[in-house]
């Protein structure tokens, strides 16, 4: 997978405005100060992974179902990873 430069990661499809994410605006789930036009005010208090950090604020209004139930998803959890890696543990 190619990385993007760091004004790909911020610029976005006009269409994605007009979709439900879109017309939030960054800030419900991002944080930060949107009135702000510097930088680093406007990056004050940052949330960079909404939806690992704090699923319940950012994404519990809409999806309570999604949120509640992926609290002890083994996809989330990655539980079974133990049992394998101890399986395969030298003696
Ligand atoms: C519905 C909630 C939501 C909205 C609205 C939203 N994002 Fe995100 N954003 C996420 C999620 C979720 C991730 C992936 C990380 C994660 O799983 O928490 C992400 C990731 C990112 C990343 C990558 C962060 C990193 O360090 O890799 C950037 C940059 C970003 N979003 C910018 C924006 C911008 C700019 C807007 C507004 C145009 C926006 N986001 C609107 C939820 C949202
Ligand atoms: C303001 C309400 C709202 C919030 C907050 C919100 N969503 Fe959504 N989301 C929607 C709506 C509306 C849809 C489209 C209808 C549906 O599929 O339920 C949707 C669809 C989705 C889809 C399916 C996308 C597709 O193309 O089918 C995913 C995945 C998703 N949301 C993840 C998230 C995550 C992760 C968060 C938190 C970071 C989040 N949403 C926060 C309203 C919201």
């Amino acid at each position: 997978m190619t990385l993007l430069e760091p004004q790909e990661k911020v610029l976005v499809e006009a269409a994605f405005l007009d979709s439900d994410h879109g017309e939030i605006g960054c800030e419900t789930c991002h944080g930060g100060d949107a009135e702000s036009s510097e930088k680093n005010a406007a990056h004050e208090g940052l949330v960079t992974r909404p939806s690992l950090s704090d699923p319940e604020n950012a994404c519990g209004d809409c999806h309570a179902d999604i949120v509640s139930s992926a609290q002890m998803s083994l996809h989330r959890t990655l539980a079974p990873f133990t049992t394998i890696l101890k399986r395969h543990q030298p003696e």
